[in-house]
């Protein structure tokens, strides 16, 4: 087989193929030779064509960058030290774009130290030193290529899944999940701060798991903080870590979330309830990637991404100056929006599919499906406490079934009994609650309060107006109403 070798000429880079025209054949694997010895990469280029490989060079990270954009390459050999832009600068970018390839590093003779901390730092996957011993790269070469097979197939997979309304443990067919998936999926492989909103128990905490285990960082740890009711010295501990002796209570040296999410992801749950004097201090470290332990001496680097979340509307909490302005830009620079599931009904059979598969292995019952009676009723209720409330319901409807069909009988009474009144037929009045005689004060009340919040879109102030209640006792009621569900079960 002889490669076919276009040389450098007329201001072209070379481009080494030694596709044989078999239709068969399985599309050769492309590698891109980064180097600014001409002789070193067209040696180099011409010796793995004739291994069977698609080779194209570039003469430093710059090129490199022109040349991907046209020539996607799945294996990237460079060089570190080169003019214009060096290979470290080289793989920062491709990483910091996403999708980068997967990329064996070449080394001077006897520089193990950056060689070990660029694989560390910039993700590479081997090293080789120099002079490069062609046996050695051709296996390396065969490793990295089956490595980037594998994780094209993965993504292959995951895309399949998507459009069939599955990705990671997420489900949902609608056209707003699928916009989320797409989000989740153009954002993961980036080290990007996401910002994730939505009402409580619709998934955010669930997006930041998928973004993490979509990401490069999916072997590192996923460390998750609520930000809420803490006071501002707990919370900067909790963050930060703190020194033994540093404020009352310290009675140990304890690391901090930035520590224990090293080369991981840090989920900053309800970010906008977090005190407003470590708001500062977080957006230093966001700007930085330095850390101190509170009453520490020294600043450590961190390599984590941060993912925040909240179900609060944060651009109120930033008229109302509880949320740092500048702290506001830094987080929002990819937001993901999750929908309220009773803005996307369509999905709730797929969820109770795939929720009802989740809880049968959690309590080894055998449940099948739901009557279309239930999913009438389930698709019909206003859950304000979205998939959350829904899983609940569900889960206690899995463990009395035990196996087979799920009937009305297994619902809680609100729901079975008619308490809750399903939505209005067309043309029905929809500001009106039907009760049967048989329901409770207890579910009445609850099926005033559901329907009452349907009627406000879920305005909260404007419901607790119309039922002449306080929002405290209205947000109460909502929280008894999700947690008894959860005690049930
Ligand atoms: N799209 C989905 N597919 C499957 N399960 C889901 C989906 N969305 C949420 N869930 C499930 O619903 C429950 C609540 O999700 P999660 O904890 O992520 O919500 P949250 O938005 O973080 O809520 P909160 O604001 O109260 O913290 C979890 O059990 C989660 O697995
Ligand atoms: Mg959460």
């Amino acid at each position: 087989m002889v490669p076919a070798v276009i040389g450098e000429s007329a201001g072209a880079a070379a481009r080494y193929n030694t596709r044989m025209g078999s239709e068969k054949a399985a599309e050769p694997v492309r590698v891109l030779i980064v180097d600014d010895e001409e002789n070193q990469r067209l040696g180099l280029a011409s010796m793995i064509a004739a291994w069977g490989y698609e080779a194209e060079t570039a003469a430093d990270g710059q090129e490199a960058l022109e040349k991907l954009a046209v020539f996607p390459a799945q294996v990237i050999v460079t060089d570190l030290m080169m003019p214009r832009m060096d290979g470290s600068e080289l793989l920062r970018r491709l990483n910091a774009q996403g999708g980068a390839p997967t990329a064996i590093v070449v080394t001077a003779f006897g520089n193990l130290e950056t060689a070990v901390s660029t694989i560390h730092e910039l993700g590479a996957f081997w090293f080789m030193e120099k002079p490069i011993q062609p046996r050695a790269l051709r296996t390396l070469l065969e490793r990295a290529a089956s490595q980037s097979r594998l994780a094209e197939e993965t993504e292959r997979l995951q895309r399949q899944l998507s459009y069939q309304g599955v990705l990671g443990e997420m489900t949902g067919r609608s056209a707003a999940m699928q916009q989320v998936f797409s989000l989740v999926g153009q954002v993961a492989p980036s080290k990007a701060v996401v910002l994730v909103t939505g009402e409580s128990g619709t998934g955010k905490e669930l997006v930041a798991r998928t973004v993490h285990r979509l990401s490069p960082r999916r072997d590192g740890p996923f460390v998750a903080v609520n930000c809420a009711a803490m006071p501002e010295t707990l919370m900067e501990s909790e963050l930060f870590g703190h020194e033994k002796g540093s404020f009352t209570g310290a009675v140990e040296r304890r690391a901090g979330c930035f520590e224990l999410a090293q080369k991981g992801t840090l989920l900053l749950d309800e970010i906008g309830d977090m005190p407003f004097g470590t708001q500062a201090k977080l957006l230093r470290v966001l700007e930085d990637s330095h850390v101190r332990r509170l009453g520490g001496k020294t600043e450590m680097v961190v390599d984590v991404r941060v993912i925040a979340s909240t179900n609060r509307k944060l651009e109120e909490a930033l008229q109302k100056k509880l949320l740092r302005e500048d702290l506001y830009y830094r987080l929002n620079v990819f937001r993901i929006h999750l929908p309220a599931l009773r803005e996307r009904r369509e999905d709730i059979p797929a969820l109770c599919e795939a929720l009802i598969r989740d809880l049968n292995r959690k309590h080894g019952c055998k449940v099948t499906d739901v009557e279309p009676k239930v999913l009438n009723i389930l698709q019909t209720c206003p859950w304000p406490g979205n998939v959350r409330e829904l899983r609940n319901v569900l889960e206690r409807a899995v463990i009395i079934a035990g196996e087979g069909t799920v009937g009305v009988q297994h619902l809680p009474p609100h729901l079975s009994a008619g308490g809750f009144s399903p939505a209005p037929a067309p043309g029905d009045d929809s500001s009106v609650v039907t009760l049967r005689v048989g329901s409770t004060v207890d579910e009445a009340e609850k099926a005033l309060i559901l329907r009452t919040l349907e009627h406000t879109k879920n305005n909260k102030t404007r419901a607790a107006e119309i039922l002449a209640i306080s929002l405290k006792t209205l947000h109460n009621k909502l929280k008894e109403y999700g947690s008894a569900e959860e005690a049930e079960s």
